[in-house]
Formats: C-alpha cells, sequence, structure tokens
C-alpha cells in the first residue's frame, strides 16, 4: 500500500504518525511533508496548489491513495483532478470544499437546512456595509469571505472597532482579494467545540469533540491564529451533545449537499459555539482541523486508515465507529517569533527527546545546510502529551514544550483552562 499525504504541517505529521500505527507496512510520500515527518515517511518537495504536479507525482509513484491535508488545493480542485485519473482521494471535490472557501457559501447552505447558526449578511460595498455594521448589535463580527487561514476574522467589542474591520478589509483591502467581500455576523456568546465527522456523501462517523484555542495569548487575549493548542476529550461534550451535533447540524449539511449535486465526501469540521440555545456552527471546515488532529490521533485506538481508505474508494461507511482510550491529550502550539502577523523564519531550534506519552508533531520546521532544525512557519511545534488525566496531560504537554529552545518562541501555557476550571469545580 502506497500513500501519498499532501501537506506539511503538524497536522499532516499526526496523521502520517497515526496511519503508521494503523498499518506499519504501507509507505507513505508526503509532499512536501517536514523534518518530523521526513523520520517516519519519505517527503518529496512539490507545490500543493499546483494540482497538476501533485497528480504527476501521485502517477509516477503509482500510489493507491492520496490524502489531501490542507484546504487550499481542495479549494483548487485537486481531489476532482484526482478522482478524474482515477486515484483514490480523501478530500472533497472544489465545489464542496467551498463548505470552507465561501463562508457566504457555508450560510446560504446552512440557511436552506435549518443548521443553526449566526445571522449575516454579506457585503462587497463600503457604504452598505457600515449600513449593515450600525443595524448590529455590539459586539458584532466581520469576516472576509475566502480562505484566510483563521486570521480574516475581527471579533468587534464596539461598532467603532467593527467600522475599522469593515474598512481595512474592504476599502484598505487588508487580505488581498480576500478582503474584497465580508460578512457582518451577529456575536454568538458560549464556549467553542471542534467536531469532525468522516462522511462518504452519505454517512458521517463523528470523532471525539475536542477544543482549539484560537487567540495567541494566554486567556484567550490578543489576535486570533490558526490555533495555539488542543486537548481531547472535552467534558461538556458527552455523547448527547455529539448526537445533537450530528443530528441537527452535519446530518442536515451533508444532505442538503447532496441535494445540490455536491456531495461532501472527506472530513467536514463543524467549528461550534455552544450557546444557551444549543450548539451553532462558527464555521465549517473540509479538512482536519490544525492542532486538534494532533491532540485527538492519539487517542484513537481503532483504525483511521482504513475509514479512510474506505472514503477513498467510494465504499460505504454505513455502521462504522471508531474506538477512543481512556485518558486525555493536550497538544500545545509552539509559534515563531512574529506570528501570526509576519513569522520569522531561520531560528535554530533545540529540543530533547520525548519521554514516555509525550509525542513532538513538526508543523514549521526546515533543515538548514548543516542539517540543523531551524523553524520554517508561523507554527513551528506542537508538543502533545497523552495522560490517565487531562491534568497529567496538561503538565506533560508543557513540560515537553517547555524543553524546547528557540529564539522567540511563542506559547500559550493555559491550553485546555476551560477544562482545569472544571476540574476544579468537580466534586
Ligand atoms: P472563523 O475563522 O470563522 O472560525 O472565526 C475565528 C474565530 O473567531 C472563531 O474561532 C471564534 O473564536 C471567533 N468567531 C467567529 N465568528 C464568531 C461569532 N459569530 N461569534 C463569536 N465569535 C466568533
Ligand atoms: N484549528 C482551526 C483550524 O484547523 O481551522
Amino acid at each position: 500500500m502506497k500513500l501519498l499525504l499532501v501537506g506539511g504541517g503538524g497536522r499532516e505529521h499526526a496523521l502520517a504518525w497515526k496511519f503508521l500505527r494503523d498499518d506499519p507496512s504501507i509507505e507513505i510520500i508526503a509532499a512536501p511533508g517536514n523534518p518530523g515527518i521526513a523520520d517516519i515517511a519519505r517527503c518529496v518537495w512539490a507545490d500543493i496548489n499546483d494540482a497538476r504536479a501533485i497528480v504527476q507525482l501521485a502517477r509516477s509513484e503509482r500510489v493507491d491513495c492520496c490524502v489531501v491535508g490542507p484546504e487550499a488545493p481542495l479549494a483548487l480542485g485537486l481531489a476532482d483532478l484526482l478522482r478524474a485519473e482515477r486515484i483514490p482521494v480523501f478530500g472533497p471535490s472544489r465545489a464542496a470544499a467551498r463548505i470552507e472557501s465561501s463562508k457566504w457559501f457555508a450560510k446560504e447552505v446552512m440557511a436552506m437546512a435549518d443548521v443553526p447558526t449566526a445571522r449575516a449578511e454579506h457585503y462587497t460595498d463600503e457604504d452598505r456595509a457600515w449600513a449593515a455594521v450600525g443595524r448590529f448589535r455590539a459586539p458584532l463580527v466581520i469576516k472576509a469571505i475566502g480562505l484566510a487561514s483563521g486570521k480574516g476574522v475581527v471579533v468587534a467589542m464596539s461598532h467603532d472597532e467593527a467600522f475599522a474591520a469593515v474598512e481595512s478589509m474592504l476599502e484598505a483591502n487588508r487580505f488581498g482579494d480576500k478582503g474584497a467581500e465580508i460578512l457582518v455576523e451577529e456575536y454568538m456568546e458560549g464556549e467553542e467545540l471542534s467536531l469532525f465527522a468522516i462522511s462518504d456523501g452519505t454517512n458521517a462517523v463523528p470523532m471525539m469533540p475536542s477544543q482549539d484555542h484560537k487567540r495567541l495569548l494566554d486567556g484567550d487575549r490578543g489576535p486570533n491564529t490558526g490555533g495555539m493548542g488542543a486537548y481531547a476529550p472535552v467534558a461538556l461534550a458527552d455523547d448527547a451533545l455529539v448526537g445533537r451535533v450530528m443530528s441537527t447540524i452535519i446530518e442536515p449539511t451533508l444532505g442538503r449537499m447532496r441535494e445540490m449535486g455536491s456531495p461532501f465526501t472527506g472530513l467536514l469540521y463543524a467549528g461550534l459555539m455552544l450557546t444557551l440555545e444549543g450548539p451553532k456552527v462558527v464555521e465549517f471546515n473540509c479538512r482536519f482541523g490544525d492542532p486538534e488532529t494532533q491532540a485527538i490521533l492519539p487517542l484513537l485506538d481503532s483504525s483511521l486508515l482504513d475509514v479512510i481508505l474506505a472514503v477513498a474508494n467510494g465504499d460505504s461507511i454505513a455502521g462504522t465507529s471508531f474506538a477512543w482510550r481512556d485518558g486525555a491529550a493536550v497538544t500545545t502550539v509552539l509559534a515563531a517569533s512574529g506570528y501570526p502577523n509576519a513569522p520569522r523564519t531561520g531560528d535554530r531550534i533545540t529540543m530533547p527527546t520525548p519521554r514516555e506519552g509525550q509525542i513532538l508533531f513538526h508543523a514549521g520546521t526546515a533543515r538548514a545546510a548543516d542539517g540543523a532544525l531551524v523553524t520554517n512557519g508561523g507554527r513551528v511545534l506542537c508538543a502533545t502529551a497523552v495522560g490517565a488525566t487531562f491534568e497529567q496531560a496538561r503538565r506533560e504537554s508543557l513540560a515537553l514544550a517547555d524543553s524546547i529552545d528557540f529564539a522567540g518562541k511563542q506559547l500559550r501555557r493555559d491550553v485546555g483552562w476551560r477544562e482545569s476550571a472544571r476540574d476544579a469545580r468537580a466534586p
């Protein structure tokens, strides 16, 4: 079995790690991979956004399956091109990937499927957007419609902040052409939760819910990022809640996409707000979450590879479920100096060998000419730990994060603080 894994972040390292645990005999080629993935698989340089080059690589390597990690190649139609070449692929078509690549498309699908989400209006014209802001109560949210790696969102506490966000997105065009369309959205109050469901287009199997930490700084302060840490399980997210999310959110969304002629196959990620009125959608993503994947895969006892291969080959996954081990996992992201606005690259990294229960996933790392490990992206490393309890996992994740050194290292020391607070309240 030969598998092509597209991507080179912490999520892809965790996927490769899990696939090899599921079947140590498979051969994984990662494009482009990273130095951590290179320790367990073969890395081949490729531009992941050059779909033709990826298809060519898949063909020349005669891979049995292709798994696409990031959203950008999916939004560009990589899965469609691979399918046209009869190469099994895990990942949605370009049309289905719009659930992530266009926040307005996602809102339309949700409206048609009666899926609970924040009320939103769509604008390209600055004057009209300004007028809309005045009609929304503060706090309110301004979002760029297209892909912006979680950074095209401003949660405005006041109308002035919202006006400034509208101006920067539409007038100064701060996010390039991605800022040309915006949503003005109602603010939702509550705790956030990430739920992944793997779908064959018709059936969907939920994974273990987890919680990401989007803000850069402790106490959920600072700018939004791609995600600074995650943990699982989340005590609040019991089986009843997962069942409710599946029946009120995931299944109606998948059903509506089927009816629209763009069935979603792959991983549907629901970013949720647990409001007083129940779970509502903050956003959908069309791929595994990063860094949530680095927290949940170490807890997955049953095979991920089997489910992914079934979906890629067009087989039904009806009746499938995942088995999880007891305990908890925490992942702490180590980000580069300057992240998220202008991450610096090339800082030398020193680190020890992880202890039992600790796993270090590489995200933005590279080898310098002399072979030294250096920073090469915004999120550099993910320090994951699995423990019998949440508290143990949290301590071990931080211990691993603290033992790694590079200039300007940024991390959150409070990953899972809500769970700690719950633990403290527990009898
Ligand atoms: P998104 O890229 O849409 O996931 O937004 C990034 C982050 O902004 C989310 O994880 C939330 O923390 C916050 N956010 C987005 N939309 C809302 C909303 N309607 N109400 C409250 N917070 C939001
Ligand atoms: N953790 C957020 C994301 O993957 O988009």
